[in-house]
C-alpha cells in the first residue's frame, strides 16, 4: 500500500509559481497527471497525483538534477488532525511508527520547515522536536544509518499542522531542507564565493567533482571582480585567468597562478582553451546563454559554470528559453552535452547552470581553435541563434 498520498517541495520564498510550472512540465514529460498548489510566498509546492498510488513511484523517479526550482522534495501524507499544543510528540511519533510499518527502517530522521517568513519562527520546535523524536525510533529500532532505507520526514507548516513522509537519500538534498551548511572563509573577497561552493556540491555529482575539479586545471573566470570565485578555483588548485574590467581584492593581487585581464567579457578569447568557463557578469540571461553556447561549440572550454539572472516575470519560460537557446545549435553541430540549473540557496533573483561536455564533443564540426586576439569579435553566424530569438 502506498502510504503518502502527495509530494512536498521545498523552494525559495516568491518562486513557488516557477517551482510548480516546472513541476507540471517535467510530470507532464513523464505522462504523470498531477495538479499542484503553491501559495503564494510559502516556500513550498504540494503536488497530488491524479492516481495516488503512483506518489512513491515518481518519487523514484525525480532526481534533484533535474530540478531547477525546488530544493529538496519528499512524499508525505494528506491533510491530519491538528497536533495538540500540550503533546506534539506523541501523534508525531505515531505516525513516524505507522509509515515505518509500510516503508521499513528508516536511514535518518529530518525535521524541517518552510524559508519563509511563516517558516522561520518554527525553527526552535524543530530543534526541540528532533532530539526527541530520534530517539524514540531508535528506541523501537526504527532508525538503521543505511542509505539504502528511506530517510522519514517531518515538515512543520505551523505550531500545530505537520505533514509526515519519507525521501530516499541518494535524490534528494545533501542537507536538510535543501539548505547548505557552507562557511565564508574570512579573506573572502565576496560573498559569491558561497554560491560557487554551493554550486559545486549542488551541481556536480563527488563522482564528476572528482573528476572533473582536479588541482592543474585551467579557468576563465568572466565577471570575476572583487574575486570570490577565483579565490574559491585557486583554492581547488587551478590555475584562473580572471576577467573585468575592475579591480580584484588586494589580497588577490599577486596570487600565484591568478591573472587579471581588463577585458570585456563578451569579447574575450582564450589563447588556449581551458577547461573551465566560470561566468558570473550581469546582463541579460539570453546574451549570458548565447555566450557560453559560443565557447562551448567553438571547443573554448569543457565544462562552463554560470549565472542567470531572471526577470521578476515569467522567470520558468525565460529559463526554458535559454535553455534551447544554448543546446539547439549544439545539438544541431552534434556535440554531445548536459546542462543543468538550479537555484541554489545563495542565488536570489537568478539561476546557475552547468554545462558538461562530452570529452567527444571537442573538434565536432563546428569546433573553431581560440585565437589569440582577444578583441577578436564573436562569429556572427554562431550568435544568430541569440539575436532571433531576442526580437
Ligand atoms: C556579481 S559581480 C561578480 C562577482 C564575482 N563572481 C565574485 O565572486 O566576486 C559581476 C561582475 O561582472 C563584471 N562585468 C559585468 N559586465 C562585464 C563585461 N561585459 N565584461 C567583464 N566584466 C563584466 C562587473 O564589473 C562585476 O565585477
Amino acid at each position: 500500500m502506498e502510504p503518502c498520498s502527495r509530494l512536498f517541495f521545498y523552494c525559495r520564498a516568491g518562486f513557488e509559481q516557477e517551482t510548480l510550472a516546472e513541476l507540471l512540465w517535467l510530470c507532464d514529460e513523464m505522462g504523470v497527471r498531477v495538479s499542484g498548489t503553491a501559495p503564494a510566498r510559502s516556500g513550498y509546492v504540494l503536488l497530488q497525483l491524479d492516481d495516488p498510488r503512483l506518489t512513491g513511484s515518481l518519487l523514484a523517479r525525480l532526481r534533484l538534477q533535474s530540478l531547477t526550482f525546488s530544493r529538496h522534495f519528499l512524499a508525505c501524507d494528506g491533510p491530519q488532525e491538528p497536533l495538540p499544543i500540550k503533546d506534539r510528540l506523541t501523534p508525531l511519533g505515531q505516525r513516524l511508527a505507522s509509515l515505518s510499518q509500510e516503508v521499513g527502517p528508516f536511514a535518518a530522521l529530518w525535521l524541517g520547515y518552510p524559508d519563509s517568513e511563516a517558516g522561520k519562527v518554527l525553527a526552535p520546535l524543530c530543534r526541540a522536536l528532533q532530539g526527541r523524536l530520534e530517539e524514540s525510533l531508535r528506541k523501537e529500532n526504527r532508525l538503521q544509518p543505511d542509505t539504502h532505507h528511506p530517510r522519514a520526514e517531518i515538515v512543520l507548516l505551523s505550531g500545530t499542522e505537520a505533514l509526515t513522509g519519507y525521501s530516499w537519500p541518494d535524490k534528494g538534498a545533501h542537507w536538510p531542507m535543501g539548505i547548505p551548511r557552507l562557511r565564508l572563509a574570512n579573506d573572502a573577497p565576496s560573498r559569491a564565493a558561497l554560491k560557487l561552493e554551493e554550486a559545486f556540491w549542488q551541481l556536480l555529482s563527488p563522482e564528476e567533482r572528482r573528476q572533473r575539479l582536479t588541482p592543474g586545471q585551467r579557468a576563465v573566470d568572466l565577471g570575476a571582480a572583487p574575486g570570490g570565485w577565483s579565490q574559491v578555483l585557486l583554492q581547488r588548485g587551478l590555475a584562473v585567468i580572471a576577467v573585468d574590467r575592475a579591480d580584484l581584492a588586494p589580497t588577490l593581487r599577486d596570487a600565484p597562478r591568478l591573472h587579471h585581464r581588463r577585458a570585456d567579457g563578451f569579447h574575450f578569447q582564450p589563447s588556449q582553451s581551458v577547461d573551465w568557463l566560470f561566468c558570473d557578469m550581469v546582463e541579460k540571461p539570453r546574451r549570458i546563454a548565447a555566450l557560453i553556447q559560443r565557447w562551448a561549440q567553438a571547443g573554448w572550454c569543457r565544462a562552463a559554470l554560470f549565472n542567470l539572472k531572471l526577470p521578476m516575470k515569467k522567470r520558468f519560460e525565460e529559463l526554458q528559453l535559454c535553455r534551447q537557446l544554448l543546446l539547439s545549435p549544439l545539438q544541431q553541430a552534434g556535440i554531445r552535452c548536459q546542462l543543468r540549473f538550479r537555484h541554489l540557496y545563495h542565488d536570489r533573483e537568478e539561476v546557475t547552470g552547468l554545462l558538461l561536455l562530452d570529452a567527444h564533443g571537442r573538434g565536432k564540426p563546428g569546433a573553431r581553435q581560440p585565437g589569440p586576439d582577444p578583441k577578436h569579435p564573436a562569429n556572427p553566424a554562431q550568435r544568430q541563434p541569440g539575436r532571433k530569438r531576442e526580437t
